[in-house]
């Protein structure tokens, strides 16, 4: 690969042609991995929507930075009209709550425990850390996204303080444990502060019991975060959103729209239950861009609450696509997504040599074991990991392999190790009954050509 696209990737003293700019450009094009195609089934934040990658292509075309009202009064509108319109859906009341659309859910988790902190300890922003005698504690489980304890460590909380609750064999949060585990932190003296819930979690497609934790959030007064990055999107559809039962329950909620909303990256939102906390978290009031006495209401400048100065327009092309498909339009997405997702889990069933990792799915990502027919006639044990093969179409990582247990080093953790195994996400509603054929049927041949590539080695 290098080889190929070296040439055309050197900077030259001297300008290139605008013949050999498209020529770069198509070869680029030829290698990058067709994340839009219907077959590509391995991660939620692939497939996306046409009408969204137009409305990225407005955003680019003005070219407008979010922090002001004055220099971005239409997407400013809007981002508060959509902003709304997803607290309205997580149950919260209108026109009440705040938010902000963050450069990816790693962010907008960041977000949440800033200012769950703040909530909890507002003295923190001037005086720092030094003036905290008690550890703070997150909790959370092994099946949250890396991005949780990282804000942790990067926000001052310390990994040592992010306690992993045990979880069931789905994957979900153990609520008995969770308790068992703020009253040690209690007794130990330390302060617990914030609970991270999933709905939708990397690994398994996992709902947490978000009543149930909420519950155990109110006795103990803790901040109850709901890392809605992949499984929002059930908001959309009557026959899934029990899925999130509860979330309204939460102060925080993270939301990916390029994920199941198919979105064109990125477009994450950060919504808070109570409002002003995130300025009052944030804000540093730069003079030369807040002034007080503008010629409009200053509320409309969003740019204080942000972590960022500059920030990317991300709502408006959400706001298209939304817009172009309505309420209706979304919903359809969602079901035919869990749909195909529930083919693709009966196909695999009837699959000799496949071994489902769940016995049933809950959301649209799908895990299961494939061990070759052939293999399994041979005496030779071949470690199943050595079987990394790209069977999916367009797929050129191994980002269908997943070990459940990435938190190993971690005492907490007492979830029993998986072996790897295959992960497939459907995200794209163009994915047809005969696109799973295909993957499926790929999926064999490629097995078997690399099972007899080993016993030829054996
Ligand atoms: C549950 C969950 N949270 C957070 C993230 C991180 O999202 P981002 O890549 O937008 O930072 C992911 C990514 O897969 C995720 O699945």
């Amino acid at each position: 690969m290098t080889q190929i696209l070296d040439p055309v990737f050197e900077i030259t003293d001297e300008p290139e042609s605008l013949e050999e700019l498209l020529k770069s450009v198509k070869l680029l094009l030829k290698y990058s991995t067709k994340v839009g195609h219907r077959r590509k089934l391995n991660n939620p934040s692939t497939s996306f929507d046409v009408i969204s990658l137009a409305g990225e292509m407005m955003t680019s075309t003005t070219n407008t930075n979010m922090f002001t009202y004055e220099i971005a009064p239409v997407y400013t509108l809007i981002e508060g009209l959509v902003l709304d319109q997803m607290r309205t859906m997580v149950g919260w009341p209108p026109s009440q709550g705040d938010g902000i659309f963050a450069p990816g859910a790693s962010m907008a988790n960041m977000y949440a425990i800033c200012v769950a902190r703040h909530k909890f300890i507002p003295s923190f922003k001037n005086l720092g850390m030094v003036e905290q005698r008690k550890d703070l504690i997150v909790f959370t489980t092994s099946q949250c996204n890396p991005s949780t304890p990282r804000s942790a460590a990067i926000i001052g909380v310390g990994l040592k303080n992010v306690i992993f609750v045990d979880c069931n064999e789905r994957g979900q949060m153990s609520v008995t444990d969770l308790e068992r585990k703020i009253v040690s932190s209690l007794a130990a003296g330390s302060l617990p502060f914030f609970v991270s819930a999933t709905s939708g979690s990397a690994m398994l497609g996992s709902f947490d019991s978000l009543t149930e934790i909420a519950d155990v959030c109110d006795k103990y007064n803790l901040w109850l975060h709901v890392d809605a990055s992949h499984g929002g999107g059930v908001m959309f559809s009557a026959n899934h959103i029990h899925l999130v039962r509860g979330i309204r329950r939460a102060h925080s909620v993270t939301w990916n729209c390029h994920m199941m909303m198919n979105c064109t990256l990125q477009c994450s939102a950060i919504l808070i239950r109570e409002k002003g906390l995130l300025e009052a978290c944030n804000s540093t009031c730069a003079t030369y861009l807040f002034q007080q006495d503008k010629h409009y209401d200053v509320a409309y400048d969003t740019g204080d609450k942000a972590i960022q100065c500059g920030r990317h327009n991300d709502v408006y092309k959400l706001w298209l696509l939304w817009r172009s498909k309505g309420h209706t339009g979304m919903s359809d997405h969602v079901v035919r997504l869990f749909k195909m997702a529930a083919v693709f889990q009966e196909k695999l069933k009837s699959t000799p040599g496949v071994c489902m990792v769940l016995p049933e799915m809950e959301f649209v990502t799908i895990c299961f074991w494939y061990v070759p027919e052939k293999m399994l006639k041979m005496t030779l044990k071949i470690p199943l990991n050595m079987l990394k093969f790209d069977w999916l179409e367009g797929n050129n990582n191994n980002n269908n392999y997943k070990n459940i247990n990435n938190n190993d080093d971690n005492d907490n953790n007492n979830n029993d190790w998986l072996p790897t195994f295959y992960k497939v996400v459907i995200n794209n509603s163009a994915t047809t009954s005969r696109d799973i054929d295909y993957v499926i049927n790929q999926m064999k041949r490629l097995a078997d050509e690399e099972v007899n590539t080993l016993m030829m080695m054996k």
